[in-house]
């Protein structure tokens, strides 16, 4: 489609510059639920992630709890020149509640990814055993012991979303994003408050499970049970193929009339705001190939005015906590 290099955004107030479309790695840990039904496709995430970064595409979003995702993007980064910026996760469980546990799962995410710090360190949910002050303030001090560059949320409702950026604000550290669902059929930030509170506070918008996990790409069909159906319904609150249909024909259409996929006419919907950065999870070369040129797209007011027509079932708040996702 296009081999001019990808758009580049600002994650929040961070120094970070980014390629437009961020790689998702939840698929390179493995796991059920990743699991392709033909058998593991891990062999070809090497080729995923040399096809991003040599696109610029650099970067990438890991959690401790990504099963070996960590460890594979440090295989990976070992002796790789080209740059990328590494955002991972926090998983606080009810396990977890003294502090040292957060430092002991700092130190365990820089040794898996060969790292002496990470750009970016998200709190993976806002249920948390150790109360959040003291949580944000330690993740604080690990910014200004330099193992950690920013501190990002995920899952945080508007509300935890100011409370969060005031305490780290309080010690110095700017909260720079907050990482939800978000998609044409998930559509709850626009109307939580949460988009408003990133603009505000100047955080970015992570945007995951941009294609629905599939469903905005046309892997799930009309009666078709996939592999993540649960998943997709657990994280979607059941936007099934049925009435989904409506927006995949509109991105089906769209992309007929500017030679796109229908995953590339949803992911390039996402871009069309700068407070919002989507992360894609990738696979294959295929997939990053994709994305990059999705990244290149600019829909036109008629084209954003139809998806937004169609997905507006889609754009209701909703709990922005919800069990079983990555
Ligand atoms: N913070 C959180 O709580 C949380 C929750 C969920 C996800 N995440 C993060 O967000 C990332 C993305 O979300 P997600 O993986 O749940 O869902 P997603 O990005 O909406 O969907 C990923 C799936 O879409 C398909 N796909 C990707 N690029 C494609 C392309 N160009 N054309 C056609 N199909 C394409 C692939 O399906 P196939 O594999 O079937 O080919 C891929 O596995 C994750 O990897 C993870 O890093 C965070």
């Amino acid at each position: 489609m296009h081999n001019s290099p990808v758009q580049r955004r600002k994650i929040g107030s961070s120094d970070l510059e980014v390629g437009v479309v961020g790689v998702g790695t939840w698929q390179w840990g493995g796991g059920a639920i990743w699991a392709s039904p033909k058998g593991p496709d891990q062999t070809d995430i090497p080729s995923a992630y040399d096809v991003a970064l040599d696109h610029g595409l650099d970067f990438l979003d890991t959690a401790e709890i990504y099963g070996a995702a960590e460890s594979v993007i440090g295989g990976l980064r070992s002796g790789d020149p080209r740059p990328a910026v590494i955002a991972s996760k926090y998983f606080p469980s009810p396990k977890r509640w003294r502090l040292q546990a957060l430092d002991r799962a700092i130190d365990r995410s820089l040794e898996r990814l060969g790292v002496d710090c990470i750009d970016l360190y998200q709190v993976h949910w806002p249920f948390s055993m150790i109360p959040h002050r003291r949580l944000l303030r330690r993740l604080a001090a690990a910014v200004h012991d330099g193992r950690i560059r920013y501190v990002g949320v995920s899952n945080f409702t508007a509300v935890q979303t100011r409370r969060a950026y005031a305490i780290l604000a309080d010690a110095g550290v700017p909260l720079v994003s907050n990482q939800v669902s978000y998609s044409l059929l998930r559509r709850a930030p626009e109307v939580n408050g949460v988009l408003d509170a990133c603009r505000e506070l100047e955080m970015t918008l992570i945007g995951y499970s941009p294609l629905a996990q599939g469903l905005l790409a046309g892997k799930f069909r009309l009666g078709v049970q996939g592999v993540r159906t649960g998943v997709m319904s657990a994280l979607l609150g059941r936007p099934t193929p049925d009435r989904a249909s409506v927006v995949n024909q509109s991105l089906l259409r769209i992309g007929a009339e500017i030679g796109a996929s229908q995953a590339q006419v949803a992911i390039a919907w996402m871009c069309r705001d700068p407070a919002v950065f989507p992360i894609v999870g990738v696979r294959n070369a295929a997939h990053a190939k994709s994305n990059v040129d999705a990244a290149a797209i600019q829909l036109d007011s008629d084209q954003l005015h139809e998806l937004d027509a169609v997905s507006v079932p889609f754009r209701r708040a909703r709990r922005a906590t919800r069990r079983l996702v990555g």
